[in-house]
């Protein structure tokens, strides 16, 4: 049986090389996406994941993630978690030990205390210097909150996975957009929008501007186009197309979207409608690397 795991940007390969040991070595896609997003939530190096992210308008580092299993169509996401360093794992206590599928903010961090998640600083030397550094280029505007504007991309960690017993899953971590407002929330912990996997078809996980994302459910659309029979890649290139498309006919700008798709044969593929994305991959077939991805016609 053939397997795969992918993640969206360059920063993933560590994990990436380690989740394919893992799960070419008969481990589950759960726990294969788990450890991927570990990696980059534990690295100070990645400023829009996990520990040493770039702090929100007040100074704080809101976490967002979600794990998904496509056999079940489970679900595990937290929204605005503080002080805990990997979301990911507590989003998978929420799919495996609760009935529900969300918790957010405060009732999330009392929930990670109760299940024996160590809280920590998840600011660093670096990230107080770079909200110090973007705090000054805001000014009083960013800071009232006023007129705020979305960035035009962002790094989230996106994962998919098939096991050698053709199990899929799918995980996101993000710290959202740097000098984001307390609680805002994007798209990498809702389901369809930031990640979706159904393993009789297919995975997607998203990165880029979480608003725009979430206006089409980008990753679902693009499972629903591998249902219909298209590769991973052409369902990746679609969705951003159509994504892109549709903000561009409505709204007359969209952000920096990008996605990556595998199915439940061990293919995979990204797409981007910027410049400058890239994924790492590996496979029964291909060993981990990164792949350069060529942005979509606009
Ligand atoms: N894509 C991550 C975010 O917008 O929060």
């Amino acid at each position: 049986m053939g397997w795969c795991i992918i993640a969206t940007w360059k920063f993933s390969l560590a994990g990436i090389t380690a989740a394919a040991k893992l799960v070419g070595e008969g481990g589950s896609s759960l726990d294969a996406v788990e450890m991927v997003a570990r990696y980059v939530e534990d690295d100070p190096s990645v400023e829009s994941v996990g520990y040493g992210a770039i702090p929100n308008v007040d100074g704080e580092i809101e976490l967002d993630a979600a794990i998904m299993e496509g056999d079940t169509l489970s679900i595990g996401a937290v929204m605005c978690v503080k002080g805990y360093r990997n979301p990911v794992s507590i989003a998978r206590r929420v799919l495996e030990d609760t009935p529900h599928n969300i918790l957010v903010g405060r009732g999330a961090e009392d929930f990670a205390a109760r299940k024996g998640f160590e809280k920590t600083m998840l600011l660093n030397c670096q990230s107080i210097e770079k909200w110090l550094e973007k705090k000054a280029e805001a000014g009083e505007r960013l800071k009232k909150g006023l007129d705020y504007k979305v960035p035009m991309g962002h790094d989230t960690v996106g994962i998919v996975s098939l096991d050698t017993l053709g199990k899929m899953a799918s995980a996101t971590s993000t710290s959202g957009t740097g000098m984001k407002l307390g609680g805002r929330v994007g798209d990498s912990p809702l389901v369809g929008s930031g990640f979706y996997v159904d393993s009789y078809v297919g995975g997607a996980a998203a990165t880029g501007v979480g608003e725009d994302i979430m206006r089409c459910c980008t990753c679902f659309y693009a499972v629903e186009l591998m249902r219909e029979g298209y590769s991973p890649g052409e369902a990746a290139e679609l969705a951003v197309k159509k994504t892109h498309k549709r903000l561009l006919e409505k709204r007359g700008r969209v952000g920096n979207i990008a996605i990556v798709c595998a199915d439940n044969k061990g293919n995979f593929g990204g797409a981007c409608n910027h410049q400058g994305f890239e994924y790492a991959a590996a496979s029964h077939n291909c060993p981990p690397r990164v792949y350069m991805v060529t942005p979509i016609d606009g």
